[in-house]
């Protein structure tokens, strides 16, 4: 995590004052949930060219003719100019493109075995693709999945035309977390376009209250120990009993190191709501990315395992003070002296419209997409609520209140959520040539399709890995159902090429 945040810092120029909520937020990671591939092999970028494609601005207003800059990169090195191709193409999503990914990763090692061209095409909205001149609630109308879809869509179309690609030409597309789904759902609209789509870890129901969220987080620890999900309750249950009263309210602001008092805190709810979310979180980041082959790898050594040995070693003291050496060692980590869990702070720095500010790297754009079209809100409500009962749903849905204003409220959101699930099919969809691929102890796993439901558009479903596992680079230490997964994904990718 370390050298994450090192990279974070070289791109986001954020280094001081890093919160936790800045790094891990809403089960979402600072810089997108994909992290980048490990090991970092500088020298291969020079085969990467990064260009801009001018981009319709409303794809469903025939009266519109704006347009804006989309940025994508090109990586020619395996092809060898076949009209037929194969192109490869690997989704944005909800963070900056990284071009690290356009030389690494098991999309790569499939694109020499077929000898594909490969295109990545950012996200509108993230990274460098700035469709509006700043991230107003207004300017965010252009912000949603059927936008990026037809992007994707007029992307592949422009390209064919500019490569001379022949009118079998396969185009075989890749995504992980939020890119899963869209990889799915492009291949669903626009299947004259693409051949195949690898969906990683892909939620494809949309849902307001996401509380399935923690139970996977609690299964997880118990993959690791017993005994390690009950010291956390105990230890949660204890912050709560201290909390009742002045002296324990002190305890607690030595304990976690908080940045400000919570005795002064204690009659706002929202701050006390962050609070246990934040030590929540220090979990659900580790789980998340448990043993995956992240940059950072090397030096983030922080597994579970990690969280569950201290939890389960009494030595330490009572289960709280065991959650708060699990949560200085993720400060630490993260390179914070302070734990900061103040609301207002937070809303503050999401209500920055700037392309300047610190959540411009995707954390508002994220949350609106949240408010507007996905929910997937990580909630306190799964019992036994491990983690306490101290950020229930509607402590999500008035952030979106109080970021993007009074409309996006829990009607606003319901009918949302019920759009999206109408527009995709959720849990249903209906598509071919599609596989769905899943790690047991991501979290994410519980809103996508883990099982197969129809053979034309498999699931793998693997033991033991966390979000996108397979997308990563290979490692020595790889479990060979992870392994076994990769070479399935190989023979449906070569079993598409050949129809
Ligand atoms: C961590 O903080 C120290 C002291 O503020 C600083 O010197 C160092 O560069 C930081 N490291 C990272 C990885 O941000
Ligand atoms: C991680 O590795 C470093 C250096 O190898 C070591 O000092 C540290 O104790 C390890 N941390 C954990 C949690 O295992
Ligand atoms: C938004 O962020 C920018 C860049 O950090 C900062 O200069 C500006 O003051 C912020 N705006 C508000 C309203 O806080």
């Amino acid at each position: 995590m370390r050298l994450i945040l090192f990279y974070v810092c070289i791109f986001l120029f954020i280094c001081e004052n890093i919160n936790a909520w800045r790094i891990f937020h809403h089960g979402r990671m600072v810089g997108g949930n994909l992290g980048k591939p490990f090991p970092d092999k500088p020298q291969q970028l020079k085969k990467v060219s990064e260009q801009w494609f001018m981009q319709n601005l409303d794809h469903f207003n025939p009266g519109s003719d704006q347009k804006w800059k989309q940025r994508y990169f090109v990586n020619g090195e395996f092809y060898m100019g076949s009209p037929t191709g194969p192109i490869f193409l690997m989704i944005g999503g909800e963070g900056e493109a990284s071009d690290k990914w356009m030389t690494q990763g098991t999309w790569i090692d499939y694109a020499k075995t077929f000898k594909a061209l490969c295109f990545q095409l950012e996200h509108r909205y993230y990274g460098e693709s700035h469709p509006t001149p700043d991230l107003s609630t207004k300017n965010l109308q252009y912000l949603t999945s059927q936008q990026a879809l037809a992007d994707l869509a007029f992307f592949i179309e422009s390209m064919n035309e500019q490569y001379k690609f022949d009118n079998s030409v396969k185009w075989i597309v890749f995504g992980g977390s939020y890119p899963g789904s869209l990889a799915a759902w492009l291949r669903m609209k626009y299947p004259h376009l693409v051949q195949g789509a690898m969906s990683a870890s892909g939620p494809l129901l949309a849902e307001v209250d996401f509380k399935d969220y923690y139970r996977v987080v609690d299964d997880a620890l118990t993959t690791s120990s017993d005994t390690c999900a009950t010291a956390v309750k105990q230890g949660t249950e204890q912050i709560v009993t201290l909390l009742r009263h002045m002296i324990g309210q002190r305890n607690i602001n030595e304990l976690f190191k908080l940045c400000d008092p919570i005795d002064q805190s204690i009659k706002n709810s929202n701050d006390v709501s962050n609070f246990f979310e934040t030590l929540a979180g220090n979990f659900a980041g580790v789980v998340q990315y448990n043993k995956d082959n992240r940059i950072g790898k090397g030096k983030s050594n922080i597994t579970i395992d990690t969280l569950c040995d201290i939890m389960d070693n009494d030595k330490l003291g009572p289960p709280i003070d065991r959650l708060a050496a699990v949560n200085t060692l993720i400060l630490d980590a993260y390179n914070q002296t302070c734990l900061d869990y103040k609301y207002d702070k937070m809303i503050g720095q999401y209500r920055n419209i700037s392309w300047d500010s610190e959540t411009s790297e995707g954390g508002r754009q994220w949350t609106y997409q949240t408010c507007t079209e996905f929910g997937f809100f990580q909630s306190s409500n799964y019992t036994p609520q491990n983690f306490g009962d101290k950020f229930p749903v509607d402590f999500f849905i008035q952030q979106c209140v109080d970021i993007f204003g009074p409309k996006y409220n829990k009607a606003f959101l319901d009918a949302s959520i019920r759009r999206t699930n109408t527009l995709y099919g959720a849990l249903n969809i209906d598509v071919t040539n599609v596989v769905f691929v899943h790690g047991s102890i991501d979290p994410w796993h519980a809103l996508g399709i883990t099982q197969t439901q129809r053979q034309a558009a498999p699931a793998i479903y693997i033991e033991g890995t966390a979000h996108c596992a397979n997308m990563y680079p290979k490692a020595v230490d790889d479990p060979p159902q992870l392994n076994a997964a990769r070479v399935e994904v190989l023979e449906l990718i070569d079993s598409w090429i050949r129809l």
